[in-house]
């Protein structure tokens, strides 16, 4: 039963309006109390020629209750519905129950294609927790428009290109380790990477022989590009381990140096345009309300602007996105801002489906993280860190090694993810072990207990027939509140969608946890007449359901006991 609908259907009848128009118009109230679903009498005040409470109070006496509607209540200009709670409790519950891992979905992006630049790190500099922002907004958006049934392309635009190859090449043939490196890459890379800073410090001759060998590299000289080549592949390598331990994959991992090589038509395009303007000794493109942009360097070699503009030009041949997002941090946003202007300039239509996805920075009580110093909190502590300390937790509350096996790494990276998609993703975070690991604050634990406690509330009543259960009792407040939540998924992440914004589905899914312990400490689920307990076991069930899909969608695993 489509409430809305079928209430849209008597309004239309007893108002001899348009369906369609009115049910359009149908909202949630903000209080419970003052029903399920509201009609402002507004838009029919010019066509009926009276005010809007009249209307209402018109309206109220013509539509009476019945099955489906338990009560109409006309207040102010608002005509306001009641749903029959035990069919809408039951119908719901039902329906969550036959779709299972399906609930919430819908195909609303069917035949549409979305590219999501995430995660994106760069070789040789520290994958830090900033990436590791881009990377959970990115897996849950990418999970969100997957849902949405969108075909989604993940890709991982490696920072693979650039000037720090010069430095950390110089650096690997002067104090360079074949060995070390090959044992633990990222970090020894990135160890050679901060040597060179320091050593340039005192000696800048350093920085000249950098240069010269960032241009045999770029010229082709084959020790250098093997030497690149390598560093690139193991630590490919090693980012895999970690996107595996997250459960994440990319469809992708063309970065920069992809690009790098295929830039030619684009800055063919912009000279054919006028479009460049020579600068001190830089190709420019100028606006009228910003900054100007470097495109290309006057000896004719590309930076960072000249392969975003390439490869913006590829996603859209070979992807023919609806959307093309970039999850980047918003110190970047000028840099998108240019790069999408400079489309417009070109004429790509595209350019208007180009999105950049921004978040604020991730602040720890020692202050911001930096890539050079080595002052960095790398990506691998932090995730450890989480699965250790959960561990801890978990002893200390009691549960199994056998449990804490299972659960520390799905807890321990879900609390992490879970922090990152808890605010508008353009708020800064505080890192705090404190509160992403309390278990009864506003937190992944939190919401994974609760999944928990469902299911073992499932485990404890040992019941695998369901039939015979039956709504034909006094709904309670909790009960009814816990399923109105859970009606609102599919909503939920279509707004999520539209904002690019996860953070309401990790709002959601919390306030459903919330709910479902309220529906727990309140009704005493498993005592009482069979078939009534079976009924609430459906509740239950239906619960665990929706926040499984809803963890889904932010990257998050369920356990089962915990
Ligand atoms: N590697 C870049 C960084 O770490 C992010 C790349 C984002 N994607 C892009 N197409 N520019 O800052």
């Amino acid at each position: 039963m489509d409430f809305k609908s079928y209430i849209a259907e008597k309004i239309a009848v007893a108002a001899e309006g348009d369906k369609e128009a009115i049910l359009a118009l149908i909202e949630k109230p903000k209080d419970e109390a003052m029903g399920d679903a509201a009609f402002p009498c507004f838009s029919l005040s010019r066509v009926l020629r009276k005010a809007p409470n009249m209307i209402a109070a018109d309206l109220s006496e013509k539509i009476a209750s019945d099955d489906v509607i338990g009560e109409v209540r006309a207040v102010g200009g608002y005509l306001n519905f009641f749903f029959n709670k035990k069919l809408f409790v039951s119908e719901l519950a039902e329906k969550i129950i036959k779709e299972g891992d399906s609930y919430g979905k819908s195909t609303d992006g069917e035949g549409k294609n979305v590219v999501i630049d995430f995660s994106s790190p760069n070789i040789v500099k520290p994958f830090h927790v900033g990436h590791l922002f881009s990377t959970a907004v990115g897996n849950s958006l990418s999970r969100i428009y997957d849902f949405l049934g969108y075909k989604v392309e993940k890709l991982n635009y490696l920072g693979d290109w650039g000037t720090q190859f010069g430095k950390v090449i110089t650096a690997y043939k002067m104090w360079g380790d074949k060995e070390i490196v090959e044992k633990d890459p990222i970090n020894e890379l990135n160890k050679l990477y901060v040597r060179f800073h320091e050593e340039a410090e005192k000696d800048s001759s350093l920085e000249d022989r950098a240069r010269s060998e960032f241009h045999l590299l770029e010229t082709g000289d084959e020790e250098n590009y093997g030497l690149w080549n390598w560093f690139r592949e193991v630590s490919i390598e090693e980012f895999k381990k970690v996107y595996d331990k997250m459960g994440i994959t990319f469809d992708s991992y063309n970065g920069e140096a992809f690009f790098a090589k295929r830039t030619d038509s684009i800055v063919g395009e912009l000279k054919e345009k006028n479009l460049l303007t020579l600068s001190e000794g830089a190709y420019i493109v100028e606006f009228p309300d910003m900054p100007p942009s470097i495109v290309l360097k006057q000896d004719g070699s590309t930076i960072y602007t000249t392969r975003d503009l390439a490869s913006a030009e590829y996603r859209a041949n070979t992807y023919n996105f609806d959307k093309n997002i970039y999850v980047v941090g918003l110190p970047q946003s000028l840099h998108f801002k240019q790069i999408f202007a400079i489309l417009e300039k070109l004429g790509k239509d595209y350019a208007k489906n180009c999105t950049h996805v921004g978040f604020g920075t991730v602040k720890f009580a020692t202050g911001a993280m930096s890539t050079r110093s080595g002052n960095v909190v790398l990506l691998e502590t932090v995730l450890s860190e989480a699965i250790n300390k959960t561990a801890e937790i978990m002893r200390a509350n009691g549960n199994s090694e056998e449990d804490i096996a299972d659960a520390a790494n799905k807890v321990g990276i879900g609390a992490i993810f879970y922090t990152f998609l808890k605010n508008s993703r353009e708020k800064d975070i505080i890192f705090d072990w404190d509160d992403i690991l309390d278990f009864n604050g506003e937190s992944g634990p939190y919401v994974q207990y609760s999944y928990a406690r469902g299911k073992s509330v499932m485990r404890k009543a040992e019941i695998t027939d369901y039939s015979g259960a039956s709504f034909d009792y006094d709904i309670t407040p909790e009960e009814y509140s816990l399923c109105k939540l859970l009606s609102e998924f599919t909503d939920t992440v279509r707004a999520a969608s539209e904002k690019n914004e996860p953070f309401y589905i990790n709002r959601y899914v919390t306030n459903v946890a919330k709910a479902f312990n309220k529906f727990y400490n309140t009704t005493p689920i498993l005592k009482g007449e069979e078939s009534v307990m079976k009924a609430r076991l459906l509740i239950t069930e239906a619960t665990t359901i929706c926040i499984k899909n809803a963890l889904a969608l932010l990257g998050i695993n369920t356990v089962e006991r915990m």
